[in-house]
């Protein structure tokens, strides 16, 4: 059986970024012959400083930002982490015990969101890569579609299944397999090409935000940073262009075409002739999603009622597995 888990953090408004090195890979997945779990993971979001009067709500709309996005709760299994949350969080605690704490020391998404304090942090933030990895064993997935910055942890993931296997003798985890698909695994800040584009950077003009309207896309384009020279004609001549080499991969990514293809379209132009054409091809892909994101979130009992219906499915396959895994581990029962 090939089952697929992913998930994204309800955390601000859901970016470009999330939509195509993720969400869109979701929905080209969901009808290729796997079980597809898709969680929205609230217990990853409190890992760092947010509100709790909103964290709802950021939910639902994460949620509505899937099924809008195309994620079909018909063909998927559609749910918010925190609704399984005892089996999520029991396993993590198990596969804690099998963690080394070395491994999680050289998380760079770790150092990155700890900074220089990182003495004060929450053991949650450190812990962090091992409730990722409860998310994917406990539904035994084999795949996991995510972006490039997952990967690092995806791979740790793929260790503590393969310690538990061997610690037990038992082939009972499958090695999550990552899926890093499509032109853009890692679309960068509009403001600085070598950092990614972030939900939490403080600046809103560095990232397209799902709910942006076409003035705000237009607007945050024509300002993207970018440098003196005009686009290259070759896929090597954006080397060291890290600002030309990202908005040419969104638009190549956006228009479903490969970026050689691009470059050669735009080939000697400048970036204010390619600026307009990038606002176009983004606007369009993007306005079909915040509208029906819009539609979705006026009737948010609607989406509440798929996620308890996803969170009794996702109760179903998890329930065994941690029943198995207890037997395993020789826990009273
Ligand atoms: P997060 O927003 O950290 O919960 O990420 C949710 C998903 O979106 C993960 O699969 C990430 O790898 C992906 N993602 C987030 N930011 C980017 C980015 N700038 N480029 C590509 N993928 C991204
Ligand atoms: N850590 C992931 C991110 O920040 C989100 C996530 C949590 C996830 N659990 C997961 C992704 C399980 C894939 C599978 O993007």
């Amino acid at each position: 059986m090939r089952r697929i888990l992913s998930g994204m953090q309800p955390t601000n408004r859901l970016q470009l970024g999330n939509y195509l090195g993720a969400l869109r890979n979701w929905v080209a997945l969901q009808d290729q012959n796997y079980q597809c779990l898709y969680c929205v993971v609230d217990m990853h979001a409190i890992t760092q400083p947010y509100d709790a009067a909103t964290l709802a709500q950021s939910t639902r709309e994460a949620a509505a930002a899937y099924i809008a996005a195309g994620v079909d709760p018909k063909k998927c299994i559609l749910f918010v982490q925190s609704a399984v949350a005892d089996l999520h969080a029991e396993l993590m605690w198990y596969l804690a015990t099998m963690t080394q704490i070395g491994k999680l020391n050289r998380m760079t998404q770790f150092k990155d969101k700890a900074g220089k304090d990182s003495e004060r942090v929450g053991l949650g933030l450190y812990a962090y890569p091992v409730l990722m990895a409860a998310d994917i064993l406990l539904y035994k997935a084999t795949h996991v579609p995510v972006g490039h910055d997952q990967k690092q942890h995806l791979e740790l993931a793929r260790e503590i299944a393969a310690t538990f296997n061997h610690r037990y003798g038992q082939d009972f985890f499958p090695q999550p397999e990552p899926q890093i698909l499509g032109e853009a695994t890692r679309v960068m800040s509009l403001r600085d090409g070598t950092q990614k584009m972030s939900k939490s950077d403080p600046s809103d003009l560095s990232r397209i935000n799902l709910t942006d309207d076409a003035d705000m896309i237009a607007d945050k384009i024509k300002r993207a940073k970018t440098d003196p020279h005009p686009l290259p004609d070759t896929v090597e001549g954006l080397a060291g262009r890290p600002e030309a080499d990202n908005l040419l991969t969104i638009y190549a990514a956006l228009s479903g075409r490969a970026k050689a293809d691009v470059v050669a379209e735009f080939a000697g132009q400048q970036f204010s002739q390619f600026k307009p054409k990038l606002a176009e091809v983004c606007v369009a892909a993007l306005s079909p999603i915040t509208a029906r994101m819009r539609e979705l979130l006026q009737d948010p009992a609607e989406i509440d009622a798929i996620l308890r219906d996803g969170g009794s499915q996702a109760r179903e396959i998890g329930a065994p597995v941690m029943a198995d895994v207890r037997k395993i581990m020789g826990l009273w029962s």
